[in-house]
């Protein structure tokens, strides 16, 4: 069974995240094929809204760490960042699912994604300076936009996860439902985007991001630099170290 699954009803195409075993953590050959994915649903006109899911108890661990590790993302070529950006300037409306950990860029993805359904277990953390890193996918501008600088700083800064209806009370997500019937109401307002006449529904979400469109990408631009620099520096590689012997870091030296 492949990592990625691709599943097209009607005309929404509805990917997922399928490698439970790993907790869905992706790897660079998984973000190539949503890559692909997404820029073949851009160009369809067969596709008029994409779905997001994981499965009900975890979205995805984020990046794969010893993938990463063997694939580190060096520049805007890295098939994360290309991830990051095909989804950020997706023309068309994304709808994501969420049930359990959405850890890093699994958060930071669903900033990019239009309608984010919530399973009441979701628990979202961005921990990159727990991990020696940067945020990256523009959160370090639209998080604190989204809920304010504080508490951008909490999830940011401590690298503390915020659970689904602390995600609600900010805006993160749309609502909030039991894990079994989240992928349902995502389908659900998959159906009813399907429904609207496409080129109103395309304009309007290119509306609703004109305003943070150049922002969002120099801020993503600035992010990749500082990410890649330190993807090399020793707290990052402490950090990869002792989660791969599950063991806490030791920072004390960084
Ligand atoms: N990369 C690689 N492997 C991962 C992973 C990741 N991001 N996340 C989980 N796994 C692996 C674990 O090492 C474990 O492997 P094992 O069975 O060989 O021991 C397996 O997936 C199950 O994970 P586990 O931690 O036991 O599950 P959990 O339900 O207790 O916790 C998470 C789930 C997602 C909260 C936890 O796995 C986690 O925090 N993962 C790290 C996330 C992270 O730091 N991501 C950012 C990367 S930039």
């Amino acid at each position: 069974m492949s990592d990625i699954l691709l599943h097209q009803e009607s005309a929404r195409l509805t990917i997922t995240f399928n490698r439970p075993d790993r907790k869905n953590a992706l790897t660079h050959d998984m973000y190539l094929v949503l890559v692909r994915a997404l820029d073949e649903a851009c160009a369809s006109e067969d596709v008029r809204v994409v779905v997001i899911q994981g499965h009900e108890h975890i979205f995805t661990a984020g990046n794969d760490i010893e993938d990463f590790l063997a694939h580190p993302p060096l520049d805007e070529e890295a098939p994360v960042f290309r991830f990051l950006t095909a989804l950020s300037t997706f023309p068309k409306p994304v709808v994501a699912s969420v049930c359990g950990p959405a850890v890093g860029i699994g958060a930071s993805m669903l900033l990019h994604c239009d309608l984010v359904v919530a399973g009441d277990n979701a628990a979202f953390s961005l921990p990159f300076v727990n991990l020696g890193l940067s945020p990256e996918g523009a959160s370090s501008l639209l998080l604190p936009q989204l809920m304010g600088y504080h508490r951008a700083c909490e999830a940011l800064l401590l690298g503390d996860p915020f659970m689904a209806e602390a995600a609600l009370e900010v805006g993160f997500v749309n609502k909030v439902v039991v894990p079994s019937q989240a992928n349902d109401a995502a389908q659900a307002w998959a159906k009813r985007l399907e429904a609207k006449p496409m080129n109103a529904l395309i304009q309007t979400k290119a509306l609703l991001k004109s305003k943070q469109g150049e922002a969002c990408s120099a801020s993503m631009k600035a992010e990749v630099v500082l990410f890649a620099q330190l993807m090399s520096e020793g707290a990052s590689k402490e950090a990869f170290k002792a989660f791969l012997e599950k063991r806490k870091p030791d920072f004390s030296k960084f």
